[in-house]
C-alpha cells in the first residue's frame, strides 16, 4: 500500500515529540526507553497497568474517551498507537476502532503531526488460519481469521487507509508479527502453564501417552505436525527487532503511506525448535497433529529496502532469550491474548 501524501506540508520530518498509547503494553513499555535515550519527548498514555518508564510524561486516560485526543496532541509532532484490547466483543468496537478513530481525525486536524504510527498486525491476513501457499507481503488483500482481536486490525487498517486518502494523514503502518518477548517461546512451546498462543496443546491431545503428561503434570516440548508428520512452520519477530522497526520507521519520511511486514529474519520450523529447547533444557519432545494449521511465511522485502529493517533475531535468538528470562526468576508479565 502506498498512498500520496505530497503536496503536504508534511515532507521535513523533524520528530520530537511524540504521543504513546499502549505504554504499558509489551511493545510500549521496551519501546519507550529506547525513544527517551534518543532524545525524544514522550506524552504516555497510561490506561489500567502503570507506565514504568522514567523520564516520560504520564498522561492517563482511555482511547474511548472521545475528549482525549484533542488534549493528547497538543503540541505533538507524531503519534505511535500501540494502544488496543484483544478478543473482546463488548470491547473491541470502542477501544479499538472508535479509539483509533478519535486519534486520526484529530491528527487531521493538526498540522503539526508529521506521522501516525499506526501497529498492524499479521491477523489481518490471516496467517496460520488460511492456506499461503507463498510468503505473504504487503499487497497480500486483509483476510482476517475468525474472532474479533483480527476483525479490529483490518478495520483500524481500513480507516488508515482512508485518513491517507481523504486527508493525506502522514500515516505509517507497521504491521507486526506474533512478538516474543521474555519467556514467551517456552510459554508456546512446553507443556505446562502458562498456555501462550495457538494451538493449546492440551486441547489436541488424543492419544494417552500425550494426555500422561497433562495429567501426571509432566513437563515436554510440544512439536507442532501437519498429518502426515511434516513439523508445522511459522513466522515471528522478537521484541527487540520489533521496536527496531519503530525507531527505523519513526521520522522517516519514505515509510509514509506505508505499510510494512515486520517479523523476524526468517521463519522456523516446530521441528528445529523442538529439538534446539530439548537439547538445552532436556526435556522430552510430544508430537502434536494439528489439521488447522497452515505453515506460513512472511516477505520482509519492502522493510529492508525502504526502512533499512535488518532483523537480528532468529527462533535460536529469540529461545536463547527465553531460556535466559527463565533462569533469572523474573516474573513474565500476565498473557492478556492466547492467539
Ligand atoms: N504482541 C503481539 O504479538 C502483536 C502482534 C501484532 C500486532 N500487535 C499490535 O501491536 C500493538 C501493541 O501490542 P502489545 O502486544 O504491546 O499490546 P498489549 O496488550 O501488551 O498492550 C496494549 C496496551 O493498550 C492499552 N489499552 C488497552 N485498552 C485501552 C484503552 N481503552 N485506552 C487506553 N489504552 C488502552 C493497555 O493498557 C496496554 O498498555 C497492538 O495494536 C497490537 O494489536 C501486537
Amino acid at each position: 500500500m502506498a498512498y500520496k501524501t505530497e503536496g503536504t506540508d508534511r515532507e521535513t520530518m523533524k520528530i520530537k515529540n511524540i504521543f504513546v498509547t499502549g505504554a504499558s503494553g509489551k511493545i510500549g513499555r521496551s519501546l519507550l526507553p529506547e525513544l527517551v535515550s534518543r532524545g525524544c519527548r514522550i506524552r504516555a498514555l497510561e490506561f489500567e497497568e502503570p507506565v514504568e518508564c522514567k523520564g516520560v510524561e504520564i498522561m492517563k486516560g482511555d482511547v474511548r474517551d472521545p475528549n482525549l485526543a484533542k488534549k493528547a496532541l497538543q503540541d505533538m509532532d507524531a503519534v505511535i498507537h500501540l494502544a488496543n484490547c484483544k478478543e473482546n466483543r463488548e470491547l473491541f468496537m470502542e477501544a479499538n476502532i472508535k479509539g483509533t478513530f478519535y486519534l486520526l481525525d484529530e491528527a487531521k486536524n493538526c498540522p503539526h503531526i508529521q506521522q501516525f504510527i499506526q501497529a498492524g498486525s499479521d491477523a489481518r491476513a490471516g496467517v496460520f488460519f488460511y492456506p499461503h501457499p507463498f510468503p505473504i507481503d504487503e499487497t497480500y488483500p486483509h483476510s482476517a481469521y475468525p474472532g474479533y482481536y483480527a476483525f479490529s486490525k483490518v478495520l483500524e487498517e481500513v480507516m488508515c487507509e482512508q485518513y491517507m486518502i481523504q486527508y493525506k494523514l502522514p500515516i505509517t503502518i507497521l504491521r507486526f508479527s506474533w512478538v516474543h518477548d521474555e519467556d514467551d517461546f517456552l510459554a508456546h512451546i512446553t507443556l505446562r502453564e502458562p498456555d501462550f498462543g495457538i494451538p493449546i496443546w492440551k486441547e489436541l491431545a488424543k492419544t494417552p501417552e500425550q494426555k500422561k503428561y497433562f495429567e501426571k503434570d509432566i513437563d515436554a516440548i510440544a512439536k507442532l505436525i501437519h498429518p502426515g508428520g511434516k513439523p508445522g512452520i511459522r513466522h515471528i519477530v522478537g521484541i527487540k527487532d520489533a521496536v527496531k522497526s519503530v525507531l527505523l520507521a519513526l521520522g522517516n519520511s519514505s515509510a509514509i503511506g506505508h505499510a510494512f511486514t515486520i517479523t523476524g529474519p526468517s521463519p522456523f520450523s516446530y521441528g528445529f525448535a523442538a529439538e534446539y529447547i530439548s537439547k538445552k533444557l532436556n526435556l522430552p519432545i510430544v508430537e502434536f497433529e494439528y489439521d488447522g494449521f497452515h505453515d506460513f511465511t512472511h516477505n520482509i522485502a519492502k522493510a529492508r529496502s525502504i526502512l533499512g529493517y535488518d532483523p537480528e533475531h532468529d527462533v535460536a535468538k529469540i529461545i536463547d532469550s527465553a531460556i535466559e528470562f527463565r533462569k533469572s526468576g523474573k516474573q513474565r508479565h500476565p498473557t492478556k491474548y492466547i492467539g
